[in-house]
């Protein structure tokens, strides 16, 4: 089937940057990114400098075909019925409550476009997932969209993204790889074939890999799960550094060189952060459980584990150094954002180790170049009402809580300083200076950025 028109639902942090490449990169398609979420799409339509999503490159893309072949509106309706290609971009968050709580992936919004794709569509469509979907998915959205029984023919096929915040641009234009799974039928080879041509406007046939879709529905969960071990693998031996002298960045240099293994994603931190890596993981724990497979269940469990224990080693690090008894000291908190060039602060190790310091006792005050500080204030408030603290106990603890526009006006007043982001500005900071100007501030680097900090994770 040639594409003319494509829907995506979900103008997100995957939807937006992705339909605004395949936008750029191939003009004869109508792309229209669609959304419950009016306020976003107003976003998205509105000023450049102010779209909802922070992304290097971003904004360039977006001028390029919008109004011309990229739209952004709130009529889902409308959008699925033009279009005969339809990815499927929206949230896919651990479920709170019901079967598999705080493990299994939440699939309503998924089960609701569904739902809608087919309570709109009279014409034949492909449908793409691009969210990330527990292995056999596929089958459950085959179920509901042809349970009208309304002679529409659907195709399913996987096609997972990898773009990493903070770099999605450039992942999108030379992409690794890209996947796409698809049935080994007739049809299935026929849609196939649509999305591969979209693809080759721009990526090389040699990295698009054409599997079944169980294949590449399992594989987004095992790349994002083999990408988080690398990091607690090496935040695992950053403790084992600090106990035996051992420099955690001379380990990583020496175990990179290996080129079975290589260096990337062997960054020592205060744990990863971000929406994906957690939630993935802790999915695909709850499958391999579901599928009796208790031994590998626990394998990958240990993994989020760890990232619990370097957050929880490195909030305990700050209270014992600053004597335990810390009431009345002040720490301030540079970085909210989950990694750099990103404003996202979904799962931010900030968040967690905020809260740790706050409930010893701490004042803290925060400084993150991207992250607003309405953000900032949700995220603790979040995460205070999810631990279940009363309405009185969160506003006690928020009082304790300031937000500032520079790293100055933040360290100010401080006894201490956690660096938890990898800001570029926070390297070219003069922190002879700093340290100077405040000669008893003491510096909790976590992320190796200062030169001769107190301390350092795995140093
Ligand atoms: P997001 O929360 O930023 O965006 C999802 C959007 O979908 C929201 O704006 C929401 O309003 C919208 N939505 C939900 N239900 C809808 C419905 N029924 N109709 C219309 N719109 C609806 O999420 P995201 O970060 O873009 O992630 C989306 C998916 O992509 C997830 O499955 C995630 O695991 C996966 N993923 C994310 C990244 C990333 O870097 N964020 C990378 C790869 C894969
Ligand atoms: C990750 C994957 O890298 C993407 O391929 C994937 O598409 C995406 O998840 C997803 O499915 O959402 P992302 O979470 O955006 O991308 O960013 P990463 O660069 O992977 O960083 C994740 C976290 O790990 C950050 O907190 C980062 O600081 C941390 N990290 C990364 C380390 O602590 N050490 C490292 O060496 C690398």
């Amino acid at each position: 089937m040639k594409i003319k028109n494509i829907c995506c639902i979900g103008a997100g942090y995957v939807g937006g940057p992705t339909m605004a490449v395949i936008a750029m990169k191939c003009p004869n398609i109508r792309v229209t990114v669609v959304d419950i979420n009016a306020d976003r799409i107003d976003s998205w339509n509105g000023s450049l400098e102010n779209l909802p999503i922070y992304e290097p490159g971003l904004a360039d893309v977006v001028a390029e075909s919008r109004g011309i072949n990229l739209f952004f509106s709130t009529e889902v309706d409308k959008a699925i019925d033009e279009a005969e290609m339809i990815f499927m971009a929206v949230n896919t968050p651990t479920k709170a409550e019901g079967e598999g709580a705080g493990m299994a992936a939440d699939l309503k919004y998924i089960e609701a476009s569904a739902k809608n794709i087919a309570r709109v569509a009279k014409t034949d469509k492909i449908i793409v997932e691009k969210s990330t979907l527990p292995v056999r998915t596929a089958e459950k959205i085959k179920e509901i969209l042809e349970s009208k029984g309304n002679g529409v023919h659907f195709e399913i096929l996987s096609n997972p993204e990898f773009l990493a915040e903070g770099t999605a641009i450039k992942n999108l234009f030379k992409s690794d790889r890209v996947l796409i799974g698809g049935d080994n039928t007739k049809t299935g080879q026929e849609a196939v074939k649509s999305l591969v041509e979209i693809y080759t406007n721009w990526i090389s046939k040699d990295k698009i890999l054409t599997t079944n879709v169980w294949s590449s529905e399992l594989s987004k969960l095992a790349s994002n799960a083999m990408l988080a071990q690398r990091i607690s693998s090496i935040n695992s031996f950053s403790a084992l550094c600090e106990k035996t002298g051992a420099d955690i960045e001379e380990l990583s240099n020496a175990i990179g060189m290996d080129h079975r293994i290589g260096p990337k994603f062997l960054k020592a931190s205060v744990g990863f952060g971000g929406s994906c890596f957690q939630k993935d993981i802790l999915n695909l724990v709850y499958l391999c459980r579901y599928y009796g497979l208790d031994e590998v269940a626990e394998f990958w469990n240990q993994v989020i584990k760890i990232n619990q224990y370097q957050k929880t080693r490195f909030s305990e690090k700050i209270i014992s150094d600053l004597g335990g008894d810390v009431k009345e000291k002040v720490v301030s908190i540079l970085g909210w954002a989950f990694k750099k060039n990103t404003n996202d602060s979904r799962e931010s190790a900030s968040i967690e180790i905020t809260l740790n310091l706050l409930l010893a006792g701490l004042k803290v005050r925060i400084y993150d170049p991207m992250v607003k500080k309405s953000s900032i204030l949700m995220d603790l408030e979040s995460l205070l009402k999810i631990k279940k603290h009363s309405k009185t106990e969160i506003n006690s603890f928020m009082k304790s809580v300031n937000i500032f526009d520079n790293h100055i006006e933040a360290i100010e007043k401080s006894h201490a300083v956690a660096i938890l982001t990898e800001w570029d500005e926070f390297k070219t900071y003069e922190w002879d200076n700093i340290l100077k100007n405040y000669p008893s501030l003491i510096v909790f680097d976590g992320r190796n950025i200062v030169p001769n900090a107190q301390y350092s994770i795995g140093k």
